[in-house]
């Protein structure tokens, strides 16, 4: 616990954040609040264009260091976190966004798409996530983030590749935890509900608690700083799906098929 302390974050400090999926909803926003808190921020997306917009709209220019890249691409991961690291510092906070959503009724399930959507949301935040994970032990602090979802807790209909990504991504800051936490490295996992963003902008089914991608920064800050296991919002959602974690399957299965009757043509999911 007291190794752990040093890995707090401080406002104003000028430490150094990696986040990846910067470009848009979530990612974006939660760089744009990173920034203002003081922290210096490398960004990373395929698209270029918002990532300069990050940087034109910070408060010190100097502070957005851009990396863009696809985070399926293991060699480009590799080679922004040495520029990363040659330019500014081995970060202090490297938080694994990048995600998407594909729709996938059962009756049309693609290996292609499955394989797509775990290689984005789970394969590649696993990548990225590992790389300063040698330089932080040998420094003896530095904090590990992926954003996850509520999706992920348990099985959803209309949902199987996504939310097994996200179950896994879920599994695997847990278990990072318990290895890293002795040695001065924090780990976090952030399961956001509904949140508006060009990944849900699509979906066609009612999406109760939604919140703002402000909203959604901020409530991820408030965890960070305290150095959190799980960051999960809104609560009247998130913890409403807990409870429904512990519910027995017959149970869980009634409830959530009720719940969700009809939402078969909506796209997307959260
Ligand atoms: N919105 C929600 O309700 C919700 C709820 C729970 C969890 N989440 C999770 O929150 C995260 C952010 O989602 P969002 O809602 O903010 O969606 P979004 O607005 O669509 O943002 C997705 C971000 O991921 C990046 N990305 C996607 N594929 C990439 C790739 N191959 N390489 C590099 N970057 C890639 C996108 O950048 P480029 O396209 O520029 O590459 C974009 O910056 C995702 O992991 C999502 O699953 C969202």
């Amino acid at each position: 616990m007291l190794n752990i302390m040093k890995t707090l974050l401080r406002e104003k400090s000028g430490q150094v954040v990696w986040l990846s999926g910067a470009s848009s909803g979530i990612g974006f926003a939660l760089a744009e609040l990173l920034l203002q808190k003081g922290f210096r921020v490398a960004v990373s997306a395929r698209r270029r264009e918002p990532l300069q917009k990050l940087a034109a709209g910070a408060p010190d220019s100097g502070a957005v260091l851009q990396l863009p890249l696809d985070v399926t691409d293991r060699e480009a991961l590799a080679t922004a976190y040495q520029t990363l690291c040659s330019q500014w510092q081995v970060p202090d906070l490297v938080i694994a966004n990048a995600g998407i959503s594909i729709h996938m009724e059962a009756a049309d399930l693609d290996y292609a798409k499955l394989k797509q959507i775990n290689e984005v949301n789970l394969l590649a935040a696993m990548s990225m996530l590992q790389l300063p994970v040698q330089d932080m032990l040998q420094r003896g602090s530095g904090y590990l983030a992926g954003v996850a979802s509520v999706a992920g807790y348990r099985g959803l209909p209309h949902a199987a590749g996504y939310v097994a990504s996200k179950a896994g991504l879920i599994a695997f800051l847990e278990s990072l935890r318990f290895d890293l936490e002795p040695h001065g490295i924090a780990v976090s996992v952030i399961n956001p509900g509904f949140v508006k963003t060009p990944l849900t902008e699509r979906n066609r089914f009612p999406m109760p608690f939604i919140i703002s991608a402000e909203a959604s920064a901020r409530a991820i800050w408030r965890g960070l700083k305290k150095g959190r296991m799980e960051i999960h919002y809104p609560p009247a959602l998130s913890l409403l799906l807990k409870f429904m974690r512990l519910l027995p399957y017959p149970l869980y299965h009634v409830l959530v098929r009720t719940g969700t009757k009809g939402r078969h043509q909506g796209k997307v999911e959260n």
